[in-house]
């Protein structure tokens, strides 16, 4: 894992915009994976100021979503197919026939989810997957656990995420307790994948990754040190844990 320390979230934002610029612009027809919550935010803020700015070309863009929660359907404002409109496509030249983000209303996740993992297959897997981190090591949706969903499938939300998540709703008792996300093979076959971590609140996640030198799956995060392509670009207060001792040779 190579490692990029940012001083701020602005910073980090705008250092993971510049390597999907780089590979946007190199591969017009790249395939991203990405992912909704706080912390891509400024992220997509950064791509949209430079669609604006040069022209940054999304136009022939696909992408794919990690996940969305079950029950919500895509016009509701707490749903990561509305995140999306609102925080990146509706802004940017991308042909929305190409964006993809999981069905929260499909009454089969199994087989939807099947479905999902053949059609990133079909266009020929992810190029760069863009991942945050749960405080509790989860990435997309799945939560710390004996086993992992290898494809994309139902996940039940565990109790930390449903209390971290609680902020973008009304009360706890609107979160869902189920979403329908990518598993931790398809997140695997990505070429690339882009970490991103900010603030102290993912210390603790980040820290159990880097300093443990092992990999389980009641930690999903270290499982991505298994990939043989991964760029954890995280701020200061996020890498306050890590043994630097350690790193040091990781980060780049
Ligand atoms: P956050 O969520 O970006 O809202 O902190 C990250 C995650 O849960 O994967």
């Amino acid at each position: 894992m190579k490692i990029i320390l940012a001083n701020s979230y602005n910073e980090l934002s705008r250092k993971a915009a510049d390597i999907i610029e780089e590979l946007v612009s190199s591969n017009g027809n790249a395939v991203l994976g990405l992912a909704t919550g706080s912390t891509p935010v400024g992220t997509y803020r950064e791509l949209i100021k430079r669609y604006l700015e040069h022209s940054l070309d999304f136009s022939g863009v696909t992408t794919f979503n990690l996940d969305e929660y079950i029950g919500l359907r895509a016009s509701n404002h707490d749903s990561y197919n509305y995140f999306m409109n609102y925080n990146l496509f509706d802004h940017i030249n991308i042909n929305k026939d190409n964006t993809h983000v999981p069905d929260g209303m499909t009454n089969d996740p199994r087989t939807y989810g099947r479905l999902y993992d053949r059609m990133i297959e079909n266009a020929g897997g992810i190029d760069l997957q863009i991942l945050g981190i749960g405080s509790n090591g989860h990435v997309a949706f799945n939560e710390p656990a004996e086993e992992l969903n290898l494809g994309t499938d139902l996940v039940k939300l565990s109790k930390k995420t449903i209390e971290d998540n609680s902020r973008f709703f009304e009360s706890k008792e609107n979160v869902p307790t189920e979403a329908i996300s990518m598993g931790i093979g398809s997140i695997m076959k990505a070429r690339r994948i882009l970490l991103l971590a900010s603030g102290e609140g993912k210390a603790e996640a980040i820290g159990q990754v880097l300093n443990s030198g092992k990999v389980t799956t009641w930690l999903p995060a270290s499982l991505l040190l298994l990939h043989p392509d991964v760029t954890l670009i995280c701020d200061q207060e996020a890498f306050s844990l890590v043994d630097r001792r350690i790193m040091a040779g990781a980060i780049v």
